[in-house]
């Protein structure tokens, strides 16, 4: 594949907070399109083992790549603080992404510090599985209550060839097995299809996970960050993707459990459970988009696909109080026009969105 060799710009100068618009103090926050904030995606580390090719392509972090250095990086004291700012703003959810979180040191620590300062926060994690075996005891023994888990393939060439890292899938699926028996169940699977790629993978996955209490969520490969050679014609729609499914296992689609879920749920007539798929593509759901986002370095993300963030470590770094960091985050809040995908065309210039692996998925 070739891939387009723009530089990757991890330390940003970040964008300034702006004034307020309204007191948040006046009612729900909403951005200018009326949307809230419910769901904090938390990066704890821009590191991965893999080098998905659609994520972070080994030709561009590769030995010379420049991962942030210690000082950069949020301490779980900061997280934590940022968090309990947050769940003061509304949120409802938690979802711990990286690069790979599972390789920030002590994980299960920041994760006990997290459910014991917010007990009501649904608390997720989303982690390629390869050090999941290990870690899902003490995961779930630090409070973590369900997780997810990226697969992008069963046949066990295409995923190591996916993953560049050529990691097997059977201790995938052995995580995932380890990790519901722990007690994170359901686990949710995500598979990021590609046309040509892995897309003749999609009803071995369907079948596999029927009936296995697990729930596979098909994602449509997006154009996120600015390195890994998107093109439309390598998407599939998620509607081919549920009439192959449908042809093959009769489904029906399922009412989302809240509004905003970014996956559309289905079952299977037969019972066999439930997969999702995620149309970011075909079908943007930016209307509903009630995410924010908190980069490795402590910027604060409107956007999947923003270019810059703001600098929330900085504040605090400078000791702002609670309050400070509260009005600053509802400022940017109220500010938030983002709705990329819906504005997304084949043509759209790649330039310079920040990475997935830097800002989470
Ligand atoms: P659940 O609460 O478990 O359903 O989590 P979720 O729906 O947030 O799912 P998850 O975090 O696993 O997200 C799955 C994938 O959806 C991500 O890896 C992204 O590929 C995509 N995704 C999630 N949020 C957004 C978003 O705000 N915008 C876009 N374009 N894609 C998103
Ligand atoms: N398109 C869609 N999803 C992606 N992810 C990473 N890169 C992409 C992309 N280009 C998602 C995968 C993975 C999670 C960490 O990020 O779902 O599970
Ligand atoms: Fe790592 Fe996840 Fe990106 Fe793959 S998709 S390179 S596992 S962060
Ligand atoms: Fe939200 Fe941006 Fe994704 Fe649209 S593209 S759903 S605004 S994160």
């Amino acid at each position: 594949m070739s891939v387009p060799v723009i530089p990757v710009a991890p330390l940003r100068r970040g964008l300034e907070i702006p004034p307020l618009l309204r007191d948040p103090a006046s009612g729900p926050l909403a951005d200018m399109r009326g949307r809230g904030l419910r769901d904090l995606r938390i990066s704890v580390t821009d590191r991965c083992n893999f080098r998905c090719t659609y994520c972070m392509p080994r030709d561009v972090f590769d030995a010379n790549h420049e991962f942030l250095p210690h000082a950069q990086i949020l301490s779980f004291e900061e997280i934590v603080r940022v968090a309990r700012v947050f769940h003061g703003l509304g949120i409802a959810k938690i979802r711990l992404t990286g690069g790979e979180p599972l390789l920030r040191r002590n994980i299960e620590g920041l994760v006990a510090m997290l459910s014991q300062a917010l007990p009501d926060i649904d608390l997720t994690l989303t982690t390629n599985g390869s050090a999941l075996k290990q870690k899902a005891r003490a995961l779930f023994e630090a409070g973590l209550r369900r997780i997810t888990v990226s697969l992008d393939s069963l046949d066990d060439a295409t995923f190591r060839a996916m993953n560049d890292a050529d990691f097997p899938v059977a201790r995938v699926l052995e995580a995932i097995d380890v990790a519901a028996a722990e007690g994170l169940a359901p686990v949710k699977v995500n598979m990021v299809v590609k046309r040509g790629t892995n897309d003749d993978q999609v009803i071995a996955m369907a079948r596999h996970f029927r009936g296995s209490g697990h729930i596979v969520r098909f994602i449509e490969f997006m154009d996120v960050g600015a390195t890994n050679g998107w093109r439309m014609d390598d998407v599939v729609p998620s509607a081919e993707v549920v009439r192959r499914i449908n042809a093959e296992f009769p489904c029906e689609p399922v009412n989302p459990n809240h509004f905003g879920e970014v996956a559309k749920r289905w079952r299977f007539k037969d019972g066999g459970g439930e997969f999702g798929i995620i149309s970011s593509v075909s079908q943007a759901f930016c209307s509903s988009c009630n995410r924010a986002r908190l980069s490795t370095d402590g910027s604060l993300y409107t956007c999947l696909f923003a270019t810059e963030g703001y600098d929330l470590k900085s504040i605090l770094r400078k000791g702002a109080s609670d309050e400070d960091l509260s009005r600053a985050v509802a400022a940017v809040w109220q500010r938030r026009e983002d709705r990329y995908s819906e504005i997304r065309t084949a043509d759209t210039p790649r330039s310079r969105k920040v990475e997935m692996s830097f800002i989470g998925g």
